[in-house]
């Protein structure tokens, strides 16, 4: 069987989020004897220097979006014993950063949803299955409907769209929308692209699709209530038997504390209760803080944005400094939670550190540093980094949602089980609450905290059990 992966972004290519995790590491776990899995990307003028100098030009064409004609050069690379194509136009894709403002990415995702279809014929690959993934790639199963009528090539394609974050969904006017896809008129209707007036590229993609995953279960029932689903949950429950939770993995090559070159110590299952610390040491004085091997240091890698729960964090934050504990966050986002951050960092010097940039490296020491990862979503479809911190044996203290809810088992000191730490309710006391157990676990029960640790680093969080599910469904498909 062939699959299409078509999406926005991907590692080690280009990446904003997990969403580049997940399309740089998944193809490469299907069952290469039944599938062939392809990827096509676009290729931003913003990508990684060292890869654009290695791509090879395949070939170009010009394709007609509305009264438009357009150049569409393809270009290609192997990776990992994949094959990724790049798409290529300077007119859209020159920004500095892969999205830019809507109006902008309204234009360049139809151009390149139309285009990554446009060149399968032309680079001689006739997939069974398309896989799109989140808004920007929405229009991709529209587009492959209309194209049913031009010929046999496309006729027996499926399509399914993976939902990564629903909040985010591509609306702009209908007759902008009109003028920059060329799609006919009946498609803006209340059964189609439109949306509250409006035109929705994801839900284009829901309402066309063959099938519709989310990256995980909790969150698949979680987006068919009104709280969780973005105004579309009356589609959700109308599409609810077309529509699968399925966890993300992660990369166990690339997240392997046994053999991580970014880190300064490294460590593994059997040997964390000695080695581990040294990361902690070493990340102390390289950010100036405290050099204590006994303090607890909570971690935060993260887009710095409401999603992620960081309201939450800004209410307690001076009340979590009284604490023994350090505080590390490493992120982007929001300028008031950066500059929040930073506020901390100079009031609390020596016991905060706020890294407000993005490093993969820095991320990598985080994680292997901390003793415990702080990720208190409001919603969280999977989430990557608490399997990130899982997998480097540091205790992840999460709200039970989406799939925090699903990987994240709770501490249960009576039964001897759990991974984590994690509370209920969206409120910043019972956060700190948590936060505060689990450091009494960490200062005066060691012995159950590294009991945590173990059941944590014997998680199977790689993508063997999820990419098994893709070709279950893929399969189901045909
Ligand atoms: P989301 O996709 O919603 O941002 P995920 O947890 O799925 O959240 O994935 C986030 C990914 O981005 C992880 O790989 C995480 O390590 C990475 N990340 C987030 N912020 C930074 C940063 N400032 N520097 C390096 N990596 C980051
Ligand atoms: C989105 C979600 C995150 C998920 C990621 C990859 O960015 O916010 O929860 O892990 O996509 O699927």
């Amino acid at each position: 069987k062939k699959v299409a992966f078509i999406a926005s972004e991907g590692v080690p290519f280009i990446k904003t989020g997990g969403l580049a995790d997940v399309v740089g590491s998944l193809p490469k776990c299907f069952n290469k004897d039944e599938f062939d899995v392809r990827v096509i990307l676009p290729k931003y003028m913003c990508m990684k220097q060292e890869f654009k100098d290695q791509l090879q030009y395949v070939t170009h064409f010009y394709m007609d979006l509305n009264w438009r004609s357009q150049y569409v050069g393809v270009l290609q690379i192997e990776y990992d014993g994949i094959l990724f194509y790049f798409i290529d136009n300077e007119y859209y894709l020159a920004g500095p950063k892969p999205y830019g403002n809507i109006f902008e990415d309204i234009e360049k995702f139809a151009f390149f949803s139309k285009a990554a279809l446009s060149a399968l014929p032309v680079i001689g690959f006739q997939p069974d299955i398309i896989h799109c993934h989140d808004w920007q790639t929405g229009l991709v199963p529209v587009y492959l409907k209309d194209r049913f009528h031009d010929g046999e090539f496309y006729r027996n394609m499926k399509s399914v769209i993976t939902i990564h974050n629903l909040k985010f969904q591509g609306v702009w006017d209908i007759k902008t929308v009109q003028d920059v896809t060329g799609l006919p008129k009946y498609y803006f209707s209340p059964d189609k692209l439109e949306a509250y007036g409006d035109a929705n590229y994801l839900k284009g993609g829901i309402v066309y699709a063959d099938a519709i995953t989310t990256v995980s279960e909790t969150y698949a029932e979680e987006i068919k209530q009104p709280f969780y689903g973005e105004h579309l949950d009356g589609l959700m429950r109308a599409r609810a038997n077309s529509l699968r939770g399925i966890v993300n993995g992660i990369d166990y090559n690339e997240y392997n504390p046994e053999t991580d070159t970014y880190i300064a110590q490294q460590y593994n299952a059997r040997n964390f209760r000695k080695e581990k610390v040294k990361n902690k040491i070493a990340l102390q004085q390289e950010l100036g803080l405290e050099v204590d091997p006994g303090k607890m240091m909570i971690g935060m890698v993260s887009r710095l944005t409401d999603q992620k729960g960081f309201d939450l964090i800004a209410y307690i934050m001076d009340e979590l400094c009284q604490d023994n504990v350090q505080l590390v966050i490493l992120g982007t986002g929001e300028e008031r939670y950066e500059n929040m951050f930073r506020h901390y960092d100079w009031k609390y010097n020596g016991k905060v550190s706020a890294q407000i940039y993005y490093s993969e490296p820095m991320s990598h020491k985080v994680y292997a540093s901390s003793d415990a990862f702080l990720m208190p979503s409001l919603f969280e479809p999977c989430g990557l980094s608490q399997l990130m911190s899982l997998r480097y044996g540091t205790v992840p203290i999460v709200r039970e949602t989406g799939g925090l809810k699903d990987t994240v088992e709770p501490y249960n000191e009576f039964g001897n089980s759990g991974t984590g730490f994690s509370f209920t309710n969206y409120n910043a006391h019972e956060m700190l609450s948590i936060i505060r157990y689990a450091e009494n676990i960490y200062y005066n029960k060691k012995r159950e905290w590294n009991k945590i640790i173990d059941r944590g680093m014997a998680k199977d969080f790689s993508w063997n059990n999820s990419a098994k599910k893709y070709e279950e469904l893929y399969r189901w498909l045909e």
